[in-house]
């Protein structure tokens, strides 16, 4: 393949929430860079949103105004795909149906030159199924960045079953050069973010449901003893609960219902009641002017017990992704902190808590309930009985 450098042109293909931060990141890098939609509306709006950012960044002194004018320049606006035909590196972030990213990847296909790499940043499909529809499998992989993509520093990189050794390697050495941290990941439901972070919101809601504290003492207990930024249900409000409940029904489905990722139906009945979070006005808390809302109870050895459940159920499933070899135990603290900003890796904080104290809990818990979702990761076990630690 040709070289992946600050001299290729690089497609963009979904103007939308993602395309447009990933235009601007590749833009600030240096590349040169086709931004396609088709809706006119979405790319005008793209052009706007770059614009009042970069004069944003202008004001705050950090960027000079010709270098931000530089990367507004760097942007063309397409709403006819032929003008990605120069590039060397597309990046897809168009809507999220497999037949339309599909028909996108085919017809790109017979545009593009024999070596551009195509990438899609899909959060949910599986990049086998899109990667099929091409007739060079061999330069389609994932690249999964976070929203807002200039701001969030990790992007997973997933090689489909077929992709180039060194697609993957010269696409992972660029995005590093954009300032990105990349975490590799194998094509698997979640990838490593949206995998891991499953029981932060899922067995907060069962300790809601059982009702071992509401949600505004949880939400107190992971931000002032987990440290964590926000709580779960902040989270998930701030999020939108519609959003959040589809990424764990899809992860659910594609891991053919381990009951594990299984959703909540209090999660769902705030969605059917349209209680979605803060763009709605309501969702876990009430954000009309003047809500009153709970106060959290303060009680400190509630709150210890509420994170260390929650910790235990977040540390077995990043121990159980490197089981499976989703990804490296160095990857998978990245994607964590990096992703989703989280104060440590899991596995880092498993080792401070003691592995063996974390399995204790996890078979406390299975005890108790009787439930596979509390079944340890055999790598637990494992090392445990082994005593051995992460990164040692
Ligand atoms: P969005 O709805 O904001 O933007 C999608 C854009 O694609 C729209 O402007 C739409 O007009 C355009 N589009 C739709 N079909 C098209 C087609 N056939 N050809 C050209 N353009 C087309 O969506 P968003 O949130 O930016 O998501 C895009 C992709 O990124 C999805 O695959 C999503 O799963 C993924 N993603 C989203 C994240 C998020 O937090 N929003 C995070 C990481 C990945």
């Amino acid at each position: 393949m040709t070289r992946l450098d600050r001299e290729t042109k690089v497609g963009v293909l979904g103007a939308g929430a993602m395309g447009a931060g990933i235009a601007q990141v590749a833009a600030a890098y240096g590349h040169g860079v086709t931004l396609y939609d088709i809706d006119a509306g979405a790319l005008s709006a793209a052009e706007a949103k770059l614009a009042k950012v970069m004069a944003r960044l202008v004001e705050k002194g950090r960027v000079e105004r010709a270098e931000a004018e530089a990367i507004r320049g760097r942007v063309r606006y397409a709403g006819d795909v032929s003008a990605c035909a120069d590039c060397g590196l597309i990046i897809e972030a168009i809507v999220e149906n497999l037949d339309v990213k599909q028909k996108v990847f085919r017809d790109l296909e017979s545009r593009v030159a024999a070596e551009c790499v195509l990438a899609t940043n899909t959060s949910s499909l599986s990049i086998a199924s899109i990667a099929a529809a091409c007739e060079r499998p061999g330069r389609a992989l994932g690249v999964h960045f976070f929203n807002p993509a200039p701001l969030m520093k990790l992007v997973e990189v997933i090689p489909g079953l077929a992709t180039d050794e060194a697609v993957v390697r010269q696409t992972r050495a660029l995005i590093d050069a954009w300032g990105k941290t990349s975490a590799l990941a194998k094509d698997t439901p979640g990838f490593i973010v949206n995998r891991v972070a499953r029981p932060f919101y899922g067995e907060a809601i069962r300790m809601l449901e059982e009702g071992v504290a509401d949600a505004a003492t949880i939400d107190w207990a992971f931000r002032t003893i987990g440290g964590f930024r926000m709580g779960p249900f902040q989270l998930m409000d701030f999020i939108g609960n519609d959003v959040n409940l589809k990424v764990t029904e899809t992860v659910y489905e594609a891991f053919f219902y381990d009951p594990r990722y299984r959703p909540s139906l209090t999660q769902k009945r705030l969605v059917e009641a349209g209680r979605l979070g803060r763009k709605s006005g309501r969702g876990y808390y009430d954000y009309a002017p003047g809500a009153a809302n709970p106060e959290p109870v303060e009680d400190r050895s509630l709150g210890e017990a509420i994170v260390a459940r929650a910790l235990a159920m977040l540390i077995n499933e990043a121990v159980d992704a490197v089981f499976w070899r989703v990804a490296s135990p160095e990857d998978v603290d990245l994607a964590m902190t990096r992703g989703v900003n989280y104060p440590k890796g899991l596995l880092a904080w498993a080792n401070e808590r003691g592995l063996d104290t974390t399995l204790a809990q996890l078979q406390a818990l299975q005890e108790e309930y009787g439930e596979d979702r509390y079944r340890p990761s055999p790598l637990l076990k494992r090392m445990v009985r082994e005593g051995r630690r992460f990164f040692e």
